[in-house]
């Protein structure tokens, strides 16, 4: 199935007529435990479940509203110009909710994800277009279909749907209709993180190239999946137990295993720079010493630091230029 015939499955019956505007806001994530490799690369259909937690109020507010002409795209008041990357892939996927050939979009993105933070705001910009767009036509789908039609944008955008913990299941179809996110019930109010920034240049080889390499050359991608199911179920119950020491163990591992299938891709795949080992350094240093303190890496050089509430003015005393995010707040 490719994904205009998902899209078209999804939106039958469903008004084809836009309203004046639609306005949604979604949140960033941070997985604890990771996606990485596709079973299908036109649906971003993922090999393995992963688990999420949203930053809050950290994410894009979008407003989508009818154009004349051709898609467009203002990003935080700044208007993104014809031809790049960014428009190239929203005027594709816009064109999946094309109900007709001169139907054209005007898409205002405001995000609050700090500039230059390591963030990935794709997942939070595909998840608020997608909730924009059913507020502009009136599909009114559930979640479940909504975090499917953000998976298709962005594999990690199906899980920016909901705040707090969320569970992305793979799925098993073909057509993707079993691979979407769910809110987990609990919270944790206490739960921090921190984002250590060790360098804000642009990645050289993204998220969607870096995961074929993988899965096509690495010989660790195998035992990855056997992991993710274990690290999954441990995740889960320390969450429901707010149990962070196996919670933070497990996700830190679980990002090191990601890492380690990367570096044995080839050519091989290394996010790190000199200065994201010492911060792993200094991280392992200060957990000998007592503190309750893990990380998390996705694919870039940046740590993003899990700790509680408690031991907050301790991490700042160690790292007093991070930004602290609150995902319960
Ligand atoms: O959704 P993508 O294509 O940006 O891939 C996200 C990959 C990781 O951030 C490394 C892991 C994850 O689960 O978010």
């Amino acid at each position: 199935m490719n994904k205009i015939e998902a899209v078209k499955q999804i939106l039958k019956g469903r008004p084809t007529e836009p309203c004046d505007k639609g306005y949604a806001f979604a949140p960033a994530n941070i997985a604890l435990c990771k996606y990485w490799g596709k079973r299908d690369e036109e649906l971003n259909l993922p090999f393995t479940s992963s688990l999420s937690v949203s930053l809050g109020t950290l994410g894009a507010e979008t407003t989508v509203t009818i154009t004349p002409q051709e898609d467009r795209l203002t990003l935080n008041g700044e208007a993104v110009p014809y031809p790049s990357l960014i428009m190239q892939r929203l005027v594709e996927y816009l064109s999946l909710f094309r109900t007709s050939r001169d139907l054209h979009f005007h898409v205002e993105t405001y995000s609050s994800i700090p500039l230059a933070a390591g963030l990935a705001s794709s997942a939070s910009g595909f998840a608020a277009l997608v909730m924009a767009l059913d507020h502009l036509f009136a599909w009114t789908l559930d979640k479940r279909e909504l975090s499917i039609l953000a998976r298709m944008g962005s594999g990690s955008a199906s899980r920016s749907l909901f705040p707090g913990f969320v569970k992305w299941h793979a799925g098993i179809r073909e057509d993707g209709m079993d691979s979407y996110a769910e809110l987990l019930p609990d919270t944790w109010p206490e739960f921090r993180i921190g984002l250590v920034m060790v360098s804000d240049a642009k990645k050289t080889l993204g998220s969607r190239p870096a995961m074929k390499r993988t899965v096509e050359t690495s010989y660790l991608y195998n035992a990855w999946s056997a992991m993710v199911a274990k690290d999954m179920s441990l995740i889960v119950r320390a969450i429901h137990d707010h149990d962070f020491h196996l919670l933070g163990k497990t996700s830190e591992s679980n990002a090191l295993a990601m890492h380690a299938t990367m570096i044995d891709s080839w050519p091989p795949i290394l996010y790190w720079k000199p200065e994201t080992v010492t911060a792993i350094q200094k991280v392992w240093k200060l957990r000998e010493e007592g503190l309750r303190l893990f990380f998390t890496i996705d694919a870039g050089p940046n740590l993003k630091l899990l700790f509680l509430k408690d031991d907050q003015h301790i991490v700042l005393q160690h790292w007093p230029e991070i930004e602290i995010i609150h995902p319960f707040a």
